[in-house]
């Protein structure tokens, strides 16, 4: 069922080392993405996979995970995500981040759930430079990281709860390092009805 794969589909941040994903899966993310919609139908994405060598510690070095965290720095030692894949925005296709920034969410949507699908946990991850990403990774001129996603075997607990009342938003963990994720309710996202 999709909504199950949904509620499955969390944001993971450590994950099983000796698991690696292969790229022929990585690639099949992609395709989920490939296939999904695209303002004007401009597909101006490109993917990068990263799951062996260098590529993978570059973004390892440059990433940042769980900011609403205070005290804990993410990934512990020894859970770093084995792959990933970037998503890019092909400037000699279309330059326009405002309009094409809606393309890069779907996309992400889609390579999140086919890896929630496949038994993997992955994280969407805004938090970079895309300068450093750019050039360390060797991306040609026109190709402009926009979101990485980490993708593996999680080895981590994590559980929805409702929101406090208090209306605090932010992720917290507890001392058994569950980690909670609060969502609004249903009813209080449902703008009322103009209909009379
Ligand atoms: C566009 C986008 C960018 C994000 N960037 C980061 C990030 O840089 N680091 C991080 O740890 N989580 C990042 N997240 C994950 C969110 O923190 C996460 O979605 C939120 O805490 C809710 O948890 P959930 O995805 O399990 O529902 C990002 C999520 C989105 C949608």
């Amino acid at each position: 069922m999709l909504k199950d794969l949904i509620i499955r589909n969390r944001s993971v941040r450590g994950y099983d080392p000796s698991v690696k994903i292969p790229r022929d899966e990585l690639a099949d993310m992609i395709d989920c993405a490939r296939l999904s919609a695209s303002s004007r139908n401009v597909q101006p994405l490109k993917y990068y996979i990263s799951n062996e060598g260098r590529s993978v510690e570059i973004l390892n070095g440059l990433i940042h995970y769980g900011r609403r965290l205070p005290g804990i720095t993410l990934p512990f030692k020894g859970t770093e995500p084995p792959a990933f894949i970037v998503i890019c925005l092909d400037t000699s296709i279309n330059s326009s981040k405002q309009i094409f920034i809606r393309d890069v969410g779907i996309a992400a949507e889609a390579i999140t759930l086919r890896a929630a699908e496949l038994g993997y946990g992955a994280c969407m991850i805004g938090n970079f430079s895309p300068d450093e990403v750019k050039a360390q990774l060797g991306f040609s001129e026109e190709i402009d990281p926009m979101l990485i996603i980490s993708i593996g075997k999680s080895v981590e607990d994590i559980r929805l709860v409702d929101l406090g009342p208090d209306g605090n938003t932010d992720y917290y963990r507890d001392d058994a390092g569950t980690h909670f994720v609060p969502k609004r309710s249903l009813e209080d996202i449902i703008l009322p009805s103009s209909d009379k």
